[in-house]
Order: C-alpha cells, then sequence, then structure tokens
C-alpha cells in the first residue's frame, strides 16, 4: 500500500492534474524531456524516438536530447529541460554518478524524474527505474555459452575471453555478474581458460561501450597470447563491443578456412550485429524490446507498475523499478523474434 501511495504521490508522471497548480489536462502547456545518453548507438536512437512518438500522441510537447556520451553536454541538457519546466525528464545517464546536484535542481523545480535503462546513482530525486532484467542479459549469455560448448557434461577446454562494458554504467556489473555467475566455475575446473588473464570487471571493461577501444584490447589480446593457441568464445557485453572483437579478430586472420570465428556473444540485436549473426560472424545477442520499455515509462492516467522493490539499490535509496524480459536471439529464431514481431523489416538485414 505505501508503495502504492508513493507512485500516486510521486507519479503524476503524466497524469492529468497536478500538485503544482499547473493544470496539465491542458497537455500543450505541458513539456517533456527525454535525455539519452548518445545517438552513436543505435538503441538510444530508437528508445528516444519511441518515446517522443508515444509522447507527442498523447499531447505532449517533447524536448529529446542526445549528449554525445559527454557528461557536461548531458548536464546543460538537463539544465535546459528544467528553465523551460518540463514536468517529467525521462534520463538515461552518460554517467551514473554525475547527476546528482542537477537532480536536486530538477526536483526542487518539480520535475518528476524516471531513470531510464541505466540507474542514475547517488540521488533521492529519482521516482521511478524502468529498465531491462539486466542480471538477466549476463545470465543468459553465459546459459548460451555453457550450453552450446556442452560444459554441463565436462567438455573442454576451450579458450575465452572476456569484454565487458563501461563502467560509468550501473547495468555493466549486472551483466558481468550475470553472466560470470554462470562462468566462472568452469573457469576453476579449467574447462574454460582465460589465457590473458582478465577475469575482473575493472581489467575488461571498455569505457563508453566504445568499438574501437575493444578492438584495440582484443588485438592486444591475440596478439600477446594467442600466437599459437586459438581463441574458442568471446563473451562480450553488448553488440557495440561485439563489433569491435569481430573486427580484432578477423584482422587477426579469424574467419579463414582454419582459423574459425569463436562464438561471439552481444546485446542489444543491432541492425549491423544481425547482419554479422545471420553471416555467421557473431553468434548470438539478446534482444531487448525498446517498445516496450518505452510503454513501461509512457504511461497515461494510470500507476506505472513495478515488479522489483529490491535490487536496484542507487547508493541513496532502493528505486522502485519495473524490470522488461530480454530474450536471446541467434541465426535459428531470429526471424520470428525480430521480424515476425515487426521490430525490423527482412528487407533491414
Ligand atoms: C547499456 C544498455 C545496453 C547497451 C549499452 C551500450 O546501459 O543497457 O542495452 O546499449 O548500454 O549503450
Amino acid at each position: 500500500m505505501r508503495l502504492k501511495n508513493i507512485f500516486v504521490i510521486c507519479l503524476l508522471l503524466i497524469l492529468c492534474i497536478t500538485t503544482t497548480g499547473c493544470d496539465l489536462s491542458d497537455k500543450k502547456i505541458v513539456k517533456i524531456g527525454v535525455a539519452m545518453p548518445t545517438q552513436t548507438r543505435q538503441r538510444w536512437n530508437q528508445d528516444g524516438s519511441n518515446m517522443e512518438r508515444m509522447l507527442m500522441e498523447q499531447g505532449y510537447k517533447v524536448d529529446l536530447e542526445f549528449a554525445n556520451n559527454e557528461i557536461e553536454l548531458q548536464l546543460s541538457q538537463i539544465r535546459t529541460m528544467i528553465d523551460e519546466g518540463c514536468k517529467v525528464i525521462i534520463i538515461t545517464a552518460v554517467d551514473a554518478n554525475s547527476l546528482s546536484e542537477i537532480l536536486d535542481e530538477a526536483k526542487s523545480a518539480g520535475a518528476k524524474i524516471i531513470s531510464y535503462d541505466r540507474l542514475i546513482m547517488n540521488t533521492d530525486a529519482i521516482d521511478y527505474y524502468a529498465t531491462f532484467d539486466n542480471l538477466a542479459v549476463g545470465t543468459m549469455q553465459g546459459e548460451y555459452i555453457e550450453e552450446k560448448l556442452d560444459l554441463k557434461t565436462g567438455k573442454g577446454p576451450y579458450n575465452l575471453e572476456i569484454t565487458a562494458g563501461s563502467v560509468d554504467d550501473n547495468n555493466t556489473i549486472f551483466f558481468f555478474e550475470g553472466a560470470m555467475e554462470i562462468l566462472r566455475p568452469y573457469i576453476q575446473t579449467g574447462q574454460l581458460v582465460v589465457r590473458s588473464g582478465q577475469v575482473n570487471l575493472k581489467q575488461c571493461a571498455i569505457p563508453h561501450w566504445k568499438e574501437d577501444i575493444a578492438k584495440e584490447r582484443m588485438t592486444n589480446i591475440i596478439k600477446n597470447y594467442y600466437d599459437k593457441n586459438h581463441l574458442d568464445v568471446a563473451l562480450c557485453a553488448n553488440d557495440s563491443t561485439a563489433f569491435g572483437v569481430i573486427n580484432a579478430l578477423k584482422a587477426e586472420g579469424y574467419g579463414d578456412e582454419n582459423k574459425k570465428m569463436p562464438l561471439i556473444t552481444g546485446q542489444d540485436a543491432d541492425r549491423k550485429n544481425m547482419k554479422m549473426i545471420i553471416s555467421g560472424e557473431q553468434t548470438m545477442s539478446i534482444f531487448k524490446d525498446t517498445r516496450m520499455l518505452a510503454e513501461q515509462v509512457v504511461v497515461e492516467g494510470k500507476e506505472p507498475e513495478t515488479n522489483d522493490i529490491g535490487n536496484y539499490n542507487n547508493g541513496v535509496k532502493i528505486v522502485p523499478s519495473f524490470l522488461v524480459r530480454p530474450q536471446f536471439v541467434d541465426k535459428s529464431n531470429y526471424k520470428e523474434v525480430l521480424i515476425d514481431s515487426g521490430y525490423y523489416y527482412e528487407n533491414e538485414f
């Protein structure tokens, strides 16, 4: 009941009337800010435009901004949203730890804050968090590897290298831990061998999920540790890091007749990675239906749902959350998952 009250109070979200004296039923005067991290990753363009479209369809004004992965730019975009009088600001942070002060200002100005996909840390100004089940993303990647390599029946040893996400993104820890919970026992038995020795998150992390940094790191690993050995599995946290890793491997002769591509994981089912899954360069990805996440935050006239009230502590409070279930996608099921569901058209690949 208490939780319900919190929502009714905090998440006057996009509801009709107001604690602030402003009549939200005249939607034309209500503006919603949507602050996305960057346009260089396909998904944030999609998430941003899905929300913009849904909000505009409901009659709201929308200020949609992309921050080019720059902290300062995101801060100034949020400041503008406050100055414009945005009643709700939906944010995917560039850096989870840099928004405390600006969000205090937003809260004092009466704006409601939704943390979108990535949890914003160290602030009590967030009212709601909508994301995918981030631990499940990692678990699915780990289980896919476990199953395809038949690790449960004792097969191996296989050489594995790990590429993780950006440490300023709280999701990275969940992705990494989810996958490592499955894979760590096999590293301990020696069925999986990490020749570089890089098994901690910090050693495997890729700042801002950048393709070229992932590429450079994998090139060094291959040159230093795989002169006489074959890399069998590359756990990559998402599609941009997988893209960098694939390019590094191709430049080192992988994909040629007698140097088979390793099993490579990803996340986001980006168009360009789906092409590589179909051509056999990448093995799988995790599909996050961004339409479902946008629907979760763009609710009109009803309380946003929660299904997780314990796992997402941002250092100041446990943030009421809704987790959307992701699913794996590979060559065997992509038509059913991505095309039959209307997410992509067949000719996009
Ligand atoms: C994460 C997000 C992933 C991926 C990554 C890179 O926060 O959950 O889906 O897109 O950022 O942008």
